[in-house]
């Protein structure tokens, strides 16, 4: 046991014995409601135990004979990935031996694996090969109250699973208090029987075939376990009037809690990586003016971008004499429990998704969080000790908040979560158990959208291969077209690297300190002409004929490593993915030792290549105006081209975007590229009919 993993190396260190765990005292209990009811609902203030340890008593009680493995699933990746990680090391094992992760493009398990964290949103991709999960023996459904769009939908699926699997299946569902009858009342309730359908052996058809085997009643069906873990009562203060900015007023009311306030760390509440980076700044040029006896202040960031190392550091004790305040986005509020929390800063805001049907348009928006989430970010001030936070709003304002959260699937694009459920075989969406209905307009939009793409037929039935296929790879909807169009437009080798490149979820630059403008030069030797995507082409292409193997490319080019190391494996498995649908991957991406963009293997190859593009982008068109900002298609949206992409400050017709995002008062468009308008006529005819 002595030289396991990384992980091993600074975790013993906060080890706080299983068995002092407010959730060690409920163990009998709960294994006893588990065996006795289909489904179990779990309610405990986070740090209880749930992630952690449920799985640790049902690997313990026989839930793993035969080969079964328990399931837990994270709304969050990163979630998935420090939990497995702790468990595997509470067990003392290898990560990827019985305690594993998976996550998309990255999967931590072998043959011996009995726990499993993954992503909601994966284990519904894996009903797709698996329409009953039939792996698995017990499902536990964490951060529930979360409500994410995945873990709302995967209910779904788990209750329709549950009418055929009654007694060989187990869920656990766990949340934080509020929401815990909804849930039982959600899986109790009766179905609507679902009309059969006359296609293919479905989801559905399997179930009908095995269900009425029990009425069940919420008596029968489960049972809630409260584990009422121990807390401490957390003051609240309230600002009195309205703060202007509440990054600065954070910053402040951090060295006021410093210099007045006794020991204990300090969690704020933000909404994004740029407003933790000022906030650490911030924190940084002002601890000068502490004085040099007093104790120092360490700043650390948390956010879902950073690397896992990086994350590491908040739940590292802070060094004698230093107090850690760590700047947080939502991710600390419920997921990740940072010991030693007296005093909270909460700014009120947090980051929700929200897409608009009409414009097609998916923001990111800065928003008034809910009285629930005010009270559970309080909360994390009360675990060690009495506590105490700080609102950065003024009580009236907390009054008007909203009681819960929006759940995610009354407020996102659609169109992924409904190309999933037809593929499971679930046709009727609208008969389809929801914990909360999705309001009509997301539905209809999402099937015009897939429509459109040619996913689904006049029928809204899946459309096969390409619907099918669609539903099976890895990316959203539309870069699954756009893969899929590639071959016959000779350039999948290149759409492969674009949707890698695109998958990433973050930039592939690092501005070292302080040189943003070297950075910028860097980015134009990549660059083209016809904009963002080529540009990614061009570096990926650098990347692995160059970078890979010299050690100071990365530095030099302000490129990152890490993120194009993930590109290349992405790549690999995307590649994987076309090639068990028998298309082979011509790989034509030549050696470009130069840095010369523009080279794409031929004069037209840069045309095929948004061409191809357009063929999945085409709802994500815009036409430049004579200032440079961009109007949608649908004209009523001011778009601006994110400081980061090309197309900032240079001219173009029509282009096509990967993604849009709102950011204060304006809408940025990223990884942009010139079409021709003629493209959109030509490959969405139905899609700008309807416009
Ligand atoms: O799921 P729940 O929030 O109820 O608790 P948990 O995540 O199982 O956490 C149980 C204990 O393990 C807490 O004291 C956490 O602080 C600790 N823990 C940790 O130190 N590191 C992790 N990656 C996960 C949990
Ligand atoms: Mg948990």
């Amino acid at each position: 046991m002595a030289d396991f993993d990384l992980a091993a190396t600074f975790i013993p260190s906060l080890h706080k014995p299983a068995s002092l765990l407010p959730i060690a005292r409920h163990k009998k209990s709960l294994l006893y409601t588990i065996e006795t009811y289909p489904v179990t609902i779990v309610v405990g203030q986070t740090g209880s135990g749930k992630t952690t340890q449920i799985p640790q008593y049902l690997e313990q009680a026989g839930w793993c004979a035969d080969g079964k493995i328990i399931a837990v699933t994270q709304p969050r990746r990163v979630a998935a990935t420090t939990v497995a990680i702790r468990v595997a090391e509470e067990m003392g094992c290898k990560i990827g031996a019985e305690v594993g992760y998976s996550i998309r493009f990255e999967d931590v398990t072998s043959s011996s694996t009995r726990i499993k964290f993954l992503t909601d949103g994966l284990l519904l991709r894996e009903a797709l090969v698996d329409p009953l999960l039939s792996r698995y023996s017990v499902i536990m459904v964490d951060e529930a109250h979360e409500r994410s769009l995945s873990t709302d939908v995967l209910l779904g699926v788990l209750k329709k699973i549950l009418k055929r699997r009654s007694n060989d299946l187990r869920i656990i569902i766990s949340s934080a208090t509020l929401q815990a009858e909804e849930f039982l009342k959600f899986f109790a309730g009766d179905e609507d029987t679902q009309p059969r359908q006359e296609s293919a052996v479905t989801l559905d058809d399997l179930i009908s075939q095995g269900a009425n085997k029990s009425t069940s009643t919420g008596h029968s069906t489960g049972q809630i376990v409260n584990l009422e873990g121990r807390t401490y009562p957390v003051d609240i203060l309230y600002l009195e009037a309205p703060s202007e900015d509440y990054v600065e007023k954070a910053v402040q009311t951090v060295f006021e809690i410093h210099t007045k306030e006794s020991d204990g760390d300090i969690l704020v509440f933000l909404t994004g990586r740029e407003e933790i980076d000022n906030a650490v700044q911030g924190i940084s040029e002002r601890a000068a003016s502490l004085h040099p006896r007093a104790q120092a202040l360490m700043p650390l960031p948390l956010y879902a971008g950073l690397s896992t190392e990086q994350q590491m550091y908040v739940f590292e004790e802070a060094p004698e004499n230093t107090r850690k305040v760590i700047f947080s986005t939502n991710i600390a509020e419920a997921s990740i429990t940072i010991d030693g929390i007296v005093y909270v800063v909460d700014t009120g805001f947090v980051k929700l998704r929200a897409f608009n049907p009409l414009t097609g348009i998916e923001t990111l928006t800065a928003t008034p969080v809910s009285k629930a989430s005010a009270t559970q970010r309080a909360g994390r001030a009360g675990r060690t000790r009495p506590g105490k936070c700080f609102r950065l709003y003024t009580e009236s304002n907390f009054e008007r908040l909203l009681e819960s959260t929006v759940p995610e699937i009354q407020r996102s694009n659609l169109a992924p979560v409904i190309l999933q459920l037809k593929a499971l075989g679930i046709d009727n969406i609208v008969r389809f158990p929801f914990l909360t209905s999705p309001p009509s307009e997301l539905v209809i939009r999402a099937l015009e959208l897939l429509y459109s793409l040619g996913a689904l037929d006049t029928y809204a039935k899946l459309t096969r291969p390409l619907g099918t296929r669609m539903a099976e790879l890895a990316v959203e909807p539309m870069m699954a077209k756009t893969l899929l169009s590639a071959a016959t437009f000779g350039c999948l080798s290149e759409i492969l690297t674009i949707a890698a490149m695109t998958s990433l979820g973050g930039s592939v630059w690092v501005p070292h300190d302080g040189e943003k403008k070297k950075m910028e030069s860097a980015r134009r030797k990549f660059a083209v002409e016809e904009g963002d995507h080529i540009t990614l082409l061009n570096v990926y292409q650098a990347f692995i004929t160059k970078g890979k193997k010299e050690a100071r490319f990365c530095h030099d080019n302000y490129l990152n490593f890490k993120s194009l190391t993930r590109a290349v494996s992405i790549r690999g498995q995307l590649k994987r993915y076309l090639e068990r649908f028998g298309i082979t991957v011509p790989e034509t991406l030549s050696s470009n030792p130069n840095l010369q963009p523009l080279s794409v293997g031929g004069p037209d190859k840069g045309e095929q290549i948004r061409r191809c593009l357009t063929t999945g982008y085409f709802a994500h068109a815009a036409k430049m105006q004579p200032d440079g900002t961009f109007r949608n298609v649908a004209g009523g949206t001011v778009l601006h081209a994110h400081p980061t992409s090309l197309m900032f400050n240079r001219k173009a017709e029509w282009v096509i975007f990967h993604e849009v995002m709102e950011t204060g008062s304006k809408t940025f468009i990223r990884d942009v590229s010139k079409i021709e308008k003629g493209w959109l006529v030509e490959y969405a005819p139905e899609f700008y009919k309807i416009q």
